[in-house]
């Protein structure tokens, strides 16, 4: 495997080979997730609910995400590490998204960031890349925007919401973007939208037609108790393998067949 930088998902969707992508959060996913050979690492402001427990994602802070990516950072060398900016730490202003895209890369440790929006974040967008940042867009169902929309719903079914997100594609594009999220649409328009720009996309729920897919950590590994997406594999049940563990663990203390004479110093 060779170091993942963002001219290397370019170069991927170009020789329309798929960019395999996940969730992550600390040193020892970074850890797993490099040794299987991941392409990039999203420190994603889902931790809100798989870390934290929340509801949603929009109590997520600045300093978090800069703490886990931090944390990620340690764990891998070879995949691109992508700071999730959380909600209201890009949107009030062009230097407030400056200032704390900056902290994921200095303090974070990330190589790039994503935010959630599409054309009316242009000009930030704009600014990130030419200080330095490389930005990642998110299009589709933005869950930091759940107070506005009420719910996890599919986007982009009708023409007028289709075209919009098409046309969002196409500014983020524009503005620079080095890929893009799309989340919860059709796979039809988000075929459209690959076709249509030459920037990877990597979908969740998004169908096979993307250049990549990308999927939340405890997702796939069978972690999250509380929602299983219509949209994800459980690659593995960890969470029955780690019951069992435990179960084992507490009834060898119990019963005193732990430790043996083996793990211990006399
Ligand atoms: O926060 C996150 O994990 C994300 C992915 C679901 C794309 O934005």
């Amino acid at each position: 495997m060779i170091k993942t930088t963002v001219k290397t998902l370019l170069n991927l969707k170009e020789k329309s080979e798929k960019i395999a992508m996940i969730t992550g959060y600390d040193y020892i996913s970074a850890y797993l997730a490099e040794k299987a050979g991941i392409h990039a690492i999203l420190v994603g402001d889902s931790l809100g609910m798989v870390i934290k427990g929340e509801n949603n994602t929009t109590n997520v802070t600045i300093e978090e995400i800069i703490y886990h990516s931090r944390a990620v950072s340690k764990g891998c060398s070879l995949p691109l590490i992508i700071a999730d900016l959380p909600f209201m730490s890009y949107q009030i202003n062009i230097e407030q998204a400056l200032i704390n895209a900056s902290r994921c890369i200095q303090e974070g440790l990330a190589h790039a960031v994503k935010l959630e929006g599409g054309k009316e974040l242009a000009p930030t967008i704009k600014k990130l890349i030419t200080s330095g940042i490389p930005v990642f867009g998110h299009i589709g169902l933005k869950p930091q925007s759940i107070n506005v929309t009420g719910g996890y719903q599919i986007q982009g079914q009708n023409n007028i919401e289709a075209t919009e997100l098409l046309d969002d594609a196409k500014a983020l594009e524009e503005a620079g973007v080095s890929g893009i999220i799309l989340e919860l649409i059709p796979s039809k328009l988000a075929k459209k939208i690959t076709e249509s720009i030459s920037i990877p996309t990597i979908g969740i729920g998004a169908g096979p037609y993307c250049d990549g897919q990308i999927q939340v950590w405890h997702d796939i590994l069978g972690l999250y108790p509380n929602f299983v997406p219509k949209h994800t594999r459980q690659f593995v049940d960890l969470q029955s393998i780690i019951n069992k563990a435990l179960t084992n663990y507490i009834e060898n203390v119990k019963n005193g067949q732990f430790p043996n004479d083996s793990e211990f110093i006399e």
